[in-house]
């Protein structure tokens, strides 16, 4: 349960706060590939030097073992935003799920029995779809090609698996490299008497991983071909089949039909046989495992699995009965609102987030992104929970992003309609404590162009302009950092485009209208993102609470 704090001494006066997330911006040398630098951000430098004049910037860490990873593993905004928002680092999902396989508890719960082993007896098929990949954000191929292997142990006579090319967290067109490694493995799963082989398949940004609502077409479009072997008529164009015998065979014609098109975004396929027969139809009684860890990009097709007749956001059955089957997901993506029901590891339970504190302590918050990012400032920095904490203390806007393929062309993204919509809300004064999103910097790094990157950083500097000018009129605070990094290395040493995340530190500062030289950012601690919530809770007025992370202030 959270405590009410007592007062700390900062900010006795309840002067506004606002914390800033400068998604994917994080601190690397200059160079052709540093859109940062390109882009010579005046107002950020500007604020940079100010802080640093005041003792109130330094740079913090957000990857690996500072946000519940493993070490030398890059951050990612579900790891970056939990640690944010709850002042502490838990260990996170890409590490339980690898840790519970290695130690064997993975193999003995009842879930895997009802699932695998109960599907294996009943002579029926293990379905397993997620993201083909060793980023470790979403999921880890060592993890899929180890439960091949062990269904294979426990006597599983046929295996389909449906992977996503994803080139957005590893290099942009290493798709086929896991294809061959899980072409490898579904081999030896053959020599060993298991019909195992891969069913469908196409880019994680055109199939299946939609978040926050943004685009149900993508989920749509993976369902039909997991579970009805049907490819979308829109995908089959300009020569590309949509139908074909490999895996590589599809990916191959992809690339050359669409050459401009990254694997993120390469084009639904579905395997067939001789006869053109889709290869991995679902039928009633198969299981379907999401090995996916993350929550936010597979909370969709969980529920499109999971519901009932109350599911409305496609027809299922276009393409023939929706087959009674089972759904797990590697771990509970929602563990409040259970989804899916059914899942292999339990989540990291993240409890006594700073929202319970500010709610308890009637303190007012708004929190603000476009939809790319809506769940980052609220479903992830709540630890995982949908919804408000308190509705009458807090209000989330979210605001409407264009689809994903075209933010390279428009790198500004909805970063003015945010600042738009949240100056007016820090003008109108009804709230005390503030927090935003700007996703330029992450998502248009995703897409590898560096003139787009530059422009996306232009954008969130003016952005940030605006926001002090409205943080200063009120004499408040204005926090600002990033959540890992990307846009500042979006191209790899050999001069290739690199859409990933990066393992840089990122910037941290303070802005205080009304800095009395009281405090000061301090310098030693060993400080990441778990260690803002404190930050915060101090600049708000308030003391630490009870089993957080240091604050990275002194007073
Ligand atoms: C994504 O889901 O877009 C990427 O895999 C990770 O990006 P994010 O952690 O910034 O959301
Ligand atoms: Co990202």
């Amino acid at each position: 349960m959270v405590q009410r704090l007592e007062k700390c001494g900062i900010n006795a006066e309840g002067r506004p706060v606002v914390f800033c997330v400068m998604d994917g911006v994080g601190v690397f040398k200059e160079g052709p590939g540093n859109a940062f630098w390109l882009a010579k951000p005046e107002n950020i430098l500007k604020f940079i030097e100010e802080a640093k004049q005041n003792k109130l910037y330094r740079e913090i860490y957000a990857h690996g073992e500072y946000v519940g990873l493993t070490d030398g593993d890059m951050g990612n905004s579900e790891v970056g935003h939990n640690a944010l928002g709850s002042g502490n680092i838990y260990t996170q999902g890409a590490r339980l799920v690898i840790e519970s396989m290695r130690e064997g508890t993975f193999w003995n719960t009842q879930q895997w029995k009802d699932m695998v082993v109960d599907t294996i007896k009943a002579g029926k098929t293990v379905h397993l779809f997620g993201l083909l990949s060793s980023g470790n954000v979403h999921s880890h191929i060592d993890q899929q090609i180890m439960i091949i292997q062990k269904v294979v142990e426990c006597g599983g006579k046929r295996i389909r698996f449906h992977p996503l090319l994803d080139g957005r967290d590893v290099a942009p067109d290493s798709g086929l490299e896991f294809i061959a490694q899980l072409e490898e493995a579904l081999a030896k799963a053959r020599d060993a008497g298991c019909d195992a082989c891969i069913a469908s398949g196409g880019g994680r940004m055109h199939l299946v991983m939609d978040r926050y609502n943004a685009e149900w077409s993508m989920v749509e479009r993976g369902f039909n071909q997991i579970v009805h072997g049907v490819v979308d008529p829109a995908d089959i164009k300009d020569g590309y089949k949509g139908y074909y015998t490999t895996a590589k065979e599809a990916i191959e014609e992809g690339r050359r039909l669409f050459p401009t098109l990254l694997d993120q975004y390469a084009p639904g396929f579905v395997i067939v046989d001789a006869e053109g027969k889709p290869v991995g139809k679902l039928e009633e009684g198969d299981v379907v495992i999401n090995t996916n860890f993350r929550g936010d990009r597979a909370l969709e097709i969980s529920n499109t699995f999971d519901q009932g007749a109350e599911f409305d956001k496609f027809d299922r059955a276009a393409h023939g009965p929706f087959p009674a089957v089972k759904y797990a997901g590697m771990l509970q993506y929602d563990s409040d609102l259970g989804i899916p029901k059914t899942y292999l590891v339990p989540p990291p339970s993240i409890s006594d987030v700073m929202s319970e504190y500010t709610c308890e302590l009637g303190i007012k918050s708004f929190a603000i992104a476009e939809t790319h990012k809506y769940g980052h400032v609220t479903f992830f920095w709540n630890g995982n929970r949908l919804g408000y904490i308190n509705k009458a203390l807090e209000k989330y806007v979210e605001i409407p992003s264009e689809p994903s393929d075209m933010i390279e062309a428009n790198p500004a993204m909805k970063a003015k309609e945010v600042t738009d919509e949240l100056v007016a809300a820090i003008e109108a004064g009804e709230f005390d404590y503030y927090r935003v999103n700007y996703a330029n910097g992450d998502m248009v790094g995703h897409t590898g162009s560096v003139p787009a990157a530059v422009e996306a950083v232009k954008t969130v500097d003016e952005s940030l302009g605006r926001l002090w000018e409205a943080v200063k009129a009120k004499g408040g605070i204005l926090v600002v950092t990033a959540d890992h990094g990307n846009c500042e290395e979006v191209l790899d040493g050999k001069g290739k485009p690199k859409t990933s995340h990066t393992t840089n530190p990122v910037p941290f500062w303070i802005m205080d209208a009304k800095y009395d030289g009281k405090y000061t950012v301090n310098q030693d601690i060993d400080g990441g993102l778990a260690n803002c919530a404190a930050t915060t809770m101090n600049l708000l007025g308030y003391e630490k609470p009870e089993g957080y992370m240091q604050s990275l202030i002194d007073y």
